[in-house]
C-alpha cells in the first residue's frame, strides 16, 4: 500500500517538467518545439545557455534522488525502491501535467541511482565525461553510460540490477531520434548552435 502510494506520488513529482518551467521563467523558446524538441537540460543549454540548463539539470537530478532517499528511509524493499526510481523516470518521460510529452530522463535516472552509492554515480559520470570528451555527442555519451549502468550496478549492488536494466531500456527507447541522427550524421555536437535535423 505504502509502495503504491509512493509510486503514484513520485510519478506526479517526475511529471513536473523543469525544462518547460525554467524556459518560461527565462522567456526561452519552448524546448518541446525547438532545438531537438526535447524538454531536457541539453536542449535548454542549446536554446538558452548554461544557467537555465544547470537549473534544469539540478531539478531533474533531485526529482530522482529525493524520492529514492525517501523510500530508503521508509524501509521499502530493494525491488520497491527500484520501482520508485522507475516511477520518477516514467513521470519525466510521460508527464501527466504536460500532455505526456516529456524528456529522456537521463538526469532523473542518474539522480535516482545516486543513493545506491557514490561509486556507481562516479562510474556513470566518468563514462559520460569520457564519451563527451572523445565524441562531443551528449546523446551518445548518455547512451553509452546508461547501457553500462546495469553492468556497473550488478558489480556494485546486484539487488538493483533489474530495475536499473528496465530504466536503461526506457532511456534507450527515448533516444530513438538521437540514434537515427547519429547514424545519419545529423546529431549536433555539444556546444553546436545548429538545431538537429531529422
Ligand atoms: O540526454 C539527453 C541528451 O542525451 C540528448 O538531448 O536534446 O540532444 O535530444 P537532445
Amino acid at each position: 500500500m505504502l509502495a503504491t502510494l509512493m509510486f503514484i506520488l513520485v510519478y506526479l513529482l517526475g511529471s513536473i517538467s523543469s525544462a518547460i518551467l525554467v524556459s518560461r521563467l527565462f522567456k526561452l523558446p519552448d524546448p518541446r518545439s525547438n532545438g531537438s524538441n526535447n524538454p531536457g537540460a541539453t536542449n535548454v543549454y542549446r536554446l538558452g545557455g548554461a544557467l537555465p540548463a544547470c537549473l534544469v539539470l539540478i531539478f531533474d537530478v533531485l526529482k530522482g534522488t529525493i524520492p529514492v532517499w525517501g523510500a530508503y528511509f521508509l524501509d521499502l524493499e530493494p525491488l520497491a525502491l527500484g520501482l520508485v526510481a522507475v516511477a520518477a523516470c516514467l513521470g519525466h518521460m510521460f508527464p501527466l501535467f504536460f500532455g505526456f510529452k516529456g524528456g529522456k530522463a537521463v538526469a532523473t535516472a542518474f539522480g535516482s541511482l545516486l543513493p545506491i552509492g557514490l561509486s556507481l554515480a562516479g562510474l556513470l559520470i566518468c563514462t559520460w565525461f569520457i564519451m563527451v570528451a572523445i565524441t562531443r555527442y551528449s546523446s551518445l555519451a548518455a547512451l553509452v553510460a546508461v547501457s553500462l549502468a546495469p553492468l556497473y550496478t550488478w558489480l556494485i549492488k546486484p539487488l538493483y540490477t533489474l530495475p536499473v536494466t528496465f530504466i536503461t531500456v526506457l532511456i534507450i527507447f527515448r533516444h530513438r531520434s538521437n540514434i537515427a541522427r547519429l547514424f545519419s550524421g545529423n546529431e549536433p555536437k555539444v556546444g553546436a548552435k545548429k538545431a538537429p535535423t531529422d
